[in-house]
């Protein structure tokens, strides 16, 4: 069976949400669980944008988060497919705060997430495999092997002397 490739464009999932008091911390900035929230939906999207299947998230790797979010700002989150495997697929997220009133932007932090596609009997299934076509998609495409091979060790699904891009990184 052939399945025919998508662009990583196609999977971009732009979300917009606007933080409210039940969003906030006690010093007034958006929670991190909250966002969290917000960028696994986003994530989801994405990647059954891709593979047009029910998803479940998999992994999540590190966030950091650069800058708070304050009560009353807009959070901006692009997520889209940066790499797909064989039934599972990695999504890249950027995240922004924006001030509505003063209108200027800054960023809040950058995640990977990877997420599997499920067959109706809740097995996993083959996903498209996806084409970059920018500069940026092609890093991130690029990167996207060393990446899972370093959350499939820490996850204990790979064995280190296994993992032939991290190695090559040292050699
Ligand atoms: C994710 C899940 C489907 C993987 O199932 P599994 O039996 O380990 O499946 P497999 O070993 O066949 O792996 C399937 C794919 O998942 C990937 N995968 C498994 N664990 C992973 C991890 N920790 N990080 C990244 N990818 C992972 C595998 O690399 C494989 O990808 P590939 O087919 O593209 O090579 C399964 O563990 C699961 O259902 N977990 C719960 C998901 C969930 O409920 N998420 C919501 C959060 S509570």
């Amino acid at each position: 069976m052939t399945i025919t490739p998508k662009r990583t464009q196609d999977s971009v999932i732009q979300m917009t949400e606007l933080v409210l008091p039940n969003d906030t911390n006690t010093f007034g900035n958006l929670m991190g669980g909250r966002l969290m929230y917000w960028m696994d939906i986003a994530a989801a999207l994405a990647s059954m944008k891709h593979c047009s299947a029910p998803v479940v998230t998999a992994s999540v790797d590190n966030i950091s988060f650069e800058n708070p979010i304050k009560l009353g700002n807009v959070v901006h989150i692009e997520a889209k497919v940066s790499r797909a495997f064989t039934t599972s697929m990695e999504v890249h997220l950027r995240v922004w705060g924006e001030d509505p009133v003063q209108q200027y932007r800054y960023k809040s932090n950058e995640a990977f997430m990877t997420f599997v596609a499920l067959d109706p009997n809740g097995k996993s299934r083959i996903v498209p495999p996806i084409v970059p076509d920018t500069e940026d998609e092609k890093n991130l495409y690029d990167g996207a092997l060393r990446r899972r091979q370093l959350r499939l060790i820490l996850s204990g699904k790979m064995k280190p002397e296994d993992a032939e891009e991290l190695k090559a990184l040292f050699a």
